[in-house]
C-alpha cells in the first residue's frame, strides 16, 4: 500500500501531494513531519478530510481530541469533512465492528452525539451531521437509498 501510494500520490503541476506514514493517534507526529511542511501553507484554508477513519480510533485514544489537535494547526477558514460508522440506523451493524475486533481490528461504531462532537466549535454546512447519503447527493436516487444500508454518517464544517 505504501508502495503505491508513494508512486501514485506525485506532485503535479497542478499541485503538490505527499504521503506521510504516520498513526492518527499521534497528531504531534503529523503536524511536525517534514511532508507536511513542505507540501501545505498552514496560513490558508486547509481541507481536513477525515473519511471512513476515526471508528478505528477507540476512546482509549481521545479521537475527539486527536481531531481537535489537528484543527488546532489549520488558519481560520479550513474546512473539516468527516464521516464516521454508526449503529444508530440499525443495531445490527455493531456485528461489523465485532467482526473486526475478533480479528484484532479496533472499530467502535458512534452514535450522533459522538459524531457531532468532532465539529465541536465549528460552523456545521447544511444539512449538518446526516446519514452520509444524505449530505447533497450529486444523484438524487441516493436519498432513496435506506440509512441502516450505509451505517455512517457524514458531515462538513468550517473552522471559524
Ligand atoms: C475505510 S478506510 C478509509 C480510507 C480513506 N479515508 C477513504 O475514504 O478512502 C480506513 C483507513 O484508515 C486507516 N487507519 C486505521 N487506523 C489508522 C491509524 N491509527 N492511523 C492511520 N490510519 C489508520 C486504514 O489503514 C485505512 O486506510
Amino acid at each position: 500500500m505504501l508502495a503505491h501510494a508513494r508512486a501514485l500520490l506525485a506532485s503535479s503541476p497542478q499541485g503538490r501531494t505527499a504521503y506521510i506514514d504516520a498513526d492518527l493517534r499521534d497528531p504531534a507526529a503529523i503536524l511536525a513531519s517534514a511532508e507536511l511542511g513542505e507540501t501545505l501553507d498552514l496560513t490558508r484554508p486547509v481541507a481536513l478530510s477525515l473519511i471512513a477513519v476515526f471508528h478505528f480510533i477507540p476512546d482509549s485514544a481521545d479521537p475527539h481530541g486527536i481531531a481537535a489537535r489537528l484543527l488546532d494547526a489549520l488558519p481560520p477558514g479550513s474546512y473539516l469533512a468527516l464521516s464516521h460508522a454508526t449503529a444508530d440506523f440499525d443495531p445490527g451493524a455493531e456485528q461489523l465492528a465485532a467482526t473486526y475486533r475478533a480479528r484484532g481490528v479496533s472499530m467502535t461504531m458512534r452514535g450522533r452525539a459522538a459524531v457531532e462532537r468532532f465539529f465541536g466549535g465549528l460552523e456545521l454546512v447544511e444539512p449538518g451531521v446526516v446519514a452520509a447519503q444524505r449530505w447533497r447527493p450529486d444523484d438524487p436516487t441516493s436519498g432513496a437509498v435506506a440509512d441502516a444500508q450505509v451505517s455512517g454518517y457524514g458531515g462538513l464544517a468550517r473552522k471559524p
